[in-house]
């Protein structure tokens, strides 16, 4: 591995640049679809108000964190005051109350580490997930938000990545494997990393947005209009980028020892954060800290067998970018479970 880890990328890597970034294009969500992602949040939120005229509902994950595809759900907030009620009791009368305004496939999951409930809309396709009062989710939605807006070659990158994810078979969590949030702050981290610095690290700057979060306070320089050159220096194309992410997470990463930080910019310590031995299911086999909610791991989910997977899939797309002569099509070939 570590010979390896010498190696430079093709000289010829750019020629790929041009079809990777007419990908990009495709992926993005286009007008329709974000008309009818507004139709249906319009009609939920007609819903819920009739119940709770005093709910403020936020749009979180990808449909407002400029990160979503036209494959992406939405991702919906609450913010309400409950009172003496649980959450789980708020969203069992709101799945009762959504099934009664008939929509699809109302289901509420209250065993989850953020209890929702899912919905979708036959008519448009869309599927919906709703939480209440989990402002950490709109806090870190401004961030990656606001992170995308400093250098085009942010959700380049992120765009390629999720839609790689998503055909190799690495981009679900209940399988072991890591959250389309996980792979985006994957990559903030990487651009922070290169030199010259592709990302600034927000969190370590002055703090011109602050938002308070269950006694956590949430906050960054978030007057990013004045950051728009500040990845200038550094001249690398998508093509390249993309090859140096994925052999960054083959060869590069230090996985036994390192701990990815959007917070810090930088790498820090296992040891530092007590991420050394297994805490319940929290295995820290892989670590990603996440920016806000400092002491939870979104590589958590990844097991002996899943890392082993996520690192030949890493592997696999290093080596085709590096050696392939029709990159972009092996690149995002579907993994076909069955051989
Ligand atoms: P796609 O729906 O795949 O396009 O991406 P997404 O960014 O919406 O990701 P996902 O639906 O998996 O997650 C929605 C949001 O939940 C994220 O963007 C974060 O704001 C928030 N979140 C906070 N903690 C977690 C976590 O541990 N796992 C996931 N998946 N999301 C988290
Ligand atoms: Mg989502």
């Amino acid at each position: 591995r570590m010979g390896r880890s010498q190696v430079e990328c093709r000289p010829d890597i750019d020629t790929f640049t041009p079809g990777l970034l007419a990908l990009y294009e495709s992926l993005k969500p286009s007008e329709v679809h974000k008309s009818k992602q507004k139709q249906l949040v319009d009609s939920l939120a007609k819903s819920v108000s009739k119940e709770w005229p005093n709910a403020q509902l936020h749009l979180y994950g990808s449909c407002a964190n400029s990160f979503g595809t036209s494959h992406s759900d939405v991702d919906v907030c609450l913010e309400m005051e409950i009172g003496t009620a649980s959450t789980v009791e708020v969203l069992l009368r709101l799945a009762d109350i959504l099934r009664a305004d008939n929509f699809d496939n109302v289901e509420a999951i209250t065993s989850a580490r953020v209890p929702i409930v899912k919905m979708s809309d036959s008519g448009s396709g869309f599927s919906c997930d709703i939480c209440i009062n989990n402002l950490f989710a709109v806090a870190n939605t401004k961030l990656l938000k606001d992170y995308a807006q400093i250098d085009q070659r942010l959700l380049q990158l992120a765009f390629l990545v999720k839609h790689w994810a998503k055909l190799r078979g690495v981009n679900e969590t209940y399988r072991g494997t890591l959250s389309s949030y996980a792979y985006v702050l994957m990559c903030i981290n990487f651009l922070q990393l290169r030199e010259p610095k592709i990302l600034p690290c927000l969190q370590a700057m002055e703090q011109t947005y602050t938002m308070n979060v269950d006694g956590t306070e949430c906050a960054y320089f978030d007057e990013v209009h004045q950051l728009q050159y500040f990845g200038a220096e550094n001249k690398e194309g998508i093509a390249e980028l993309l090859w140096a992410f994925f052999h960054y997470w083959a060869f590069h990463h230090d996985y036994r020892r390192d701990v990815i930080s959007v917070r810090t910019g930088s790498t820090i310590s296992k040891q530092e954060k007590n991420w050394t031995t297994r805490v319940g299911s929290d295995r820290h086999l892989m670590c990603i800290e996440d920016p806000f909610e400092t002491g939870h791991d979104l590589g958590r989910v990844v097991d002996r067998q899943t890392i082993r997977i996520l690192r030949e899939e890493f592997e696999r797309a290093a080596a085709v970018l590096q050696y392939n002569d029709d990159p972009c099509v092996a690149l995002f070939e579907p993994y076909d479970y069955e051989n």
